[in-house]
């Protein structure tokens, strides 16, 4: 039986019928319809419409759909079914007879798939924030294991201050410990239940929305029926944050393909996450950080799909709104996938920290701090910029580093240079003037990994919390 066809005097079109089933990806929200419709009975029974032995009824046939929906794949199989909702009510009708159509009393489907959604999608965050964990996990035992390797910092990709291995790694903990924030953050305000507000209006018969809402471990019901029958910010919020992670995997991606690179050989590709070419014998070429890059993409674009899909809808349901659901489905698939394989792989690398360290010690990265030499000594530091700039012109012109002029040619140039300043420009005390909350000097890098390792213990206890 279809959940609506009364009024019709002619069968739907074929096509059109099998065009408009969303049955072969809704199918993935079955468990939170059962459970979503399992409160629902429960609230039936207390609001008088359900009978101790219908709500019994229901509630048994729900748990036995439940259990042959985890035990096999096959059994999602229905070409009839319209969408998640229609095939747990064929189902169900299947296994107790007519008293299953009782359980849509007061319900409609725009609310069913609403509360289906952000059940969903809150289960999806929890599995990103241990996803998102395991990955920080990752480049923290990186950062570790690097101790005080030192390496060239960049900016406009030209080689600019030393800095430690572990200070440059803990950059993208930051940025993927911003990300498990914004998911928390998102799961707090998608945490409120749609159920009770009916098509649009509300349902039509009192329900107890708390007690809906406790039921299904949210803070509370949402606030007006229309906005929960057609909001999907949960979801556009969610898919933004996913395209952020993809995003700053893609940045991460982009370096490590550079660093692999022969022109600056700071990482060995791992051979288990690499292929070669069919033409050139030689190659060994990055294809997960390749592909990291290019999924990127895809995540970005389906959170463009969401918004452009819900920017010109009038209130409230539309079934518009199906499409937002492939979109959804694939950003999560490919960010937990990437967000595994990415850690596998920052596990395999080798860093080549002598090359590294080589790079770090040419280029003229000390001039900064050989400018502060001047600076602390009470030049303007303008001046010493200035005047460092001119030494290391002179620098380049005799093909020599820094520590390379004699005093009488620094003191040609400012008196106020000494003996120590030749002390002041080596790679150590190039790192150790870092010395901030922030900052590049080992010390406080050793401190910043173990408040990083806090930070994402307290990310693993709140998604155990959650289970
Ligand atoms: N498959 C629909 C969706 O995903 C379920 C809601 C259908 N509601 C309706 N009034 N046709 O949006």
């Amino acid at each position: 039986m279809k959940m609506w066809g009364g009024r019709f005097r002619q069968p739907l079109d074929p096509d059109f019928e099998h065009w408009q089933s969303s049955f072969g990806f809704d199918r993935r929200l079955v468990t939170y319809e059962l459970a979503a419709s399992r409160a629902h009975a429960r609230a039936l029974k207390d609001a008088g419409v359900l009978s101790w032995d219908e709500s019994t009824a229901i509630l048994q046939g729900l748990e036995e759909i439940a259990a042959q929906a985890a035990g096999s794949s096959a059994f999602l199989e229905d070409a009839e079914a319209e969408d998640v909702h229609h095939f747990v009510q064929k189902q169900l009708a299947s296994l107790i007879g007519d008293v299953a159509y009782k359980l849509h009393s007061a319900r409609s489907r725009n609310e069913q798939i609403a509360v289906d959604l952000r059940l969903y999608v809150r289960a999806s965050i929890d599995q990103l924030e241990n996803d998102l964990a395991g990955w920080v996990e990752a480049l923290l035992q990186c950062a570790e294991q690097a101790q005080d390797a030192v390496m060239p910092s960049y900016t406009h990709l030209q080689r600019a201050e030393p800095v430690l291995v572990a200070h440059y790694l803990l950059a993208y903990v930051e940025m993927f410990l911003r990300d498990a924030d914004r998911l928390a953050d998102c799961r707090k305000r998608l945490n409120l239940c749609p159920l009770g507000s009916g098509a649009v209006a509300g349902a039509t018969i009192t329900l107890d929305r708390r007690a809906l809402a406790a039921d299904l471990e949210f803070s509370g019901p949402t606030a007006n029926s229309i906005d929960a029958t057609s909001d999907r910010d949960f979801a556009l919020e969610f898919v933004f944050t996913l395209s952020v992670i993809g995003l700053h995997l893609s940045r991460w991606a982009e370096e490590m393909i550079l660093f692999s690179s022969e022109e600056y050989h700071f990482v060995q590709l791992p051979e288990a996450y690499s292929t070669g070419s069919s033409a050139m014998p030689q190659k060994k070429n990055p294809d997960l950080l390749e592909l990291t890059r290019g999924k990127a993409a895809r995540v970005i674009g389906a959170a463009n799909t969401l918004m452009i899909l819900t920017k010109g809808l009038p209130l409230a349901y539309n079934k518009d709104l199906q499409e937002t659901q492939e979109p959804l489905f694939d950003a999560v698939a490919t960010v937990s996938g990437v967000l595994r394989l990415a850690s596998a792989w920052m596990m395999a690398a080798e860093f080549d920290y002598g090359r590294m360290r080589d790079a770090a010690e040419s280029g003229y990265m000390n001039a900064w701090a050989a400018a502060t030499y001047l600076v602390r000594r009470g030049v303007p530091s303008s001046v010493a910029q200035e005047q460092i700039g001119k030494a290391v012109q002179l620098c380049l012109e005799k093909g020599c580093p820094l520590e390379g002029l004699s005093l009488e040619e620094l003191r040609s140039m400012n008196p106020a240079f000494d003996e120590d300043f030749y002390s002041c420009l080596r790679l150590e005390s190039v790192l150790a003037i870092h010395d901030v909350v922030g900052g590049t000097a080992p010390g406080r890098v050793r401190q910043a990994v173990v408040e990083a390792r806090r930070r994402t213990e307290a990310i693993r206890e709140q998604t155990h919390a959650h289970a």
